[in-house]
């Protein structure tokens, strides 16, 4: 009964948050992709609304069905997840970019099915838009969260991104390790912020996914 009473950590609050992979059409029937899964997004996601938000779930193609109580938009290319979580960050309180999104898109992307002809073909690609860049960039912003795939010098990239996007904390995971990270169950974060960090262990990524957005809940308030 206690725990039905007690008030939730973040209630009232709102969260936006991307998830999963981006895909970039080459023509009708090819895209530019990665093994992105959107488990920890969607961990993320399910967590958040259990303590209290009000999530809006950014989600690239993954097949996992929405939280309990989410409101998913789901997009494919990074242009759409950009536009998308722009028109949604007004008045939210935390942006949290969890999606793999693709760098890169085709530069110009074929009408029809490009038919193959020499040994080699070149693509050339056009720099994609940064989704949580953009969002740190707005004036009225909501505290914002990074991820950082590395897999290798973690803490240097990862503190290196959080300046460069300017965000108020960074999530690093390392993908190079089996069994965590990309496609897994199981994930282990080194958490980053301006004046601290905190490693969260290995674990269930829906025990994860509470143990940042409780992180993350003890941060917002300081903001
Ligand atoms: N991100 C984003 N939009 C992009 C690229 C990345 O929103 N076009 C976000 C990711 O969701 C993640 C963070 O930026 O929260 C870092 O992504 P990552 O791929 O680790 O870093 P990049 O800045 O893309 O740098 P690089 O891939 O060169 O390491
Ligand atoms: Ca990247």
């Amino acid at each position: 009964l206690q725990g039905i009473l007690a008030p939730k950590p973040l209630a009232g609050k709102k969260l936006v948050i991307t998830a999963g992979p981006t895909q970039e059409a080459i023509d009708p029937v090819r895209y530019i992709s990665n093994h992105s899964s959107g488990k920890m997004g969607y961990a993320i996601a399910a967590a958040a609304q259990q303590l209290g938000c009000r999530v809006e779930l950014v989600s690239g193609p993954c097949n996992l069905p929405s939280p309990y109580g989410v409101n998913r938009h789901s997009v494919v290319s990074a242009q759409q997840m950009l536009d998308t979580s722009l028109s949604l960050v007004n008045n939210a309180d935390i942006f949290i970019g969890c999606a793999a999104v693709a760098d890169y898109r085709a530069a110009d992307q074929a009408q029809h099915k490009i038919k193959k002809s020499q040994a080699t073909m070149t693509i050339e690609l056009t720099r994609n838009p940064d989704v949580l860049a953009s969002v740190a960039a707005l004036d009225k912003r909501p505290f914002t969260v990074g991820f950082a795939a590395e897999t290798q010098d973690i803490e240097k990239y990862a503190l290196d991104k959080m300046q460069r996007k300017n965000l108020d904390m960074i999530a690093a995971n390392n993908v190079a390790l089996t069994g965590q990270g990309f496609g897994a169950d199981q994930n282990a974060l080194q958490v980053f912020w301006p004046q601290g960090k905190q490693t969260l262990e290995l674990a269930d990524k829906t025990a994860l996914a509470t143990k940042l957005m409780l992180l993350i809940a003890e941060h917002i308030n300081k903001k």
